[in-house]
């Protein structure tokens, strides 16, 4: 499919969901406010691959990106890792709750693909 719409009424705060669009795995996570916070007090003169949280997401409760590692594209495993968001077995690479690269071989921060919210709490992907 093209375009896949999800309904985010049904994913509580503070959990993952992973969609197949596109033959791909995306993830959507429904940030706590705390994450949110952590997100955002990082110095992004740390990060390997520099990206402010804001720029990641269009609603800062929703983080919905390509669950595909950049290193050699395995699917990272969600609330694992070093850094409160994802690990990649493959190779042992650390995504944080924003899901840029902090630890391990990977080159850069997960993808965001394109999405819109819409009427009715949806979100459609692609
Ligand atoms: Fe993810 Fe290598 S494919 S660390």
């Amino acid at each position: 499919l093209a375009k896949v719409e999800v309904d985010l009424s049904t994913i509580p705060e503070g959990r993952n969901v992973t969609i197949k669009w596109r033959g791909k795995p995306v993830f959507i996570r429904h940030r706590t406010a705390e994450e949110i916070e952590e997100a955002n007090t990082v110095s992004i003169a740390e990060l390997r691959d520099p990206q402010n949280d804001a720029d990641r997401v269009q609603k800062p409760e929703w983080l919905v990106m390509l669950g595909v590692c950049t290193h050699l594209g395995c699917v990272p495993i969600g609330e694992a890792g070093d850094f409160g968001g994802w690990y990649c077995p493959c190779h042992g690479s650390h995504y944080d709750i924003s899901g840029r690269i902090r630890k391990g071989p990977a080159p850069l921060n997960l993808e965001i693909p394109p999405y819109s919210f819409e009427e009715g709490n949806k979100v459609i992907i692609g």
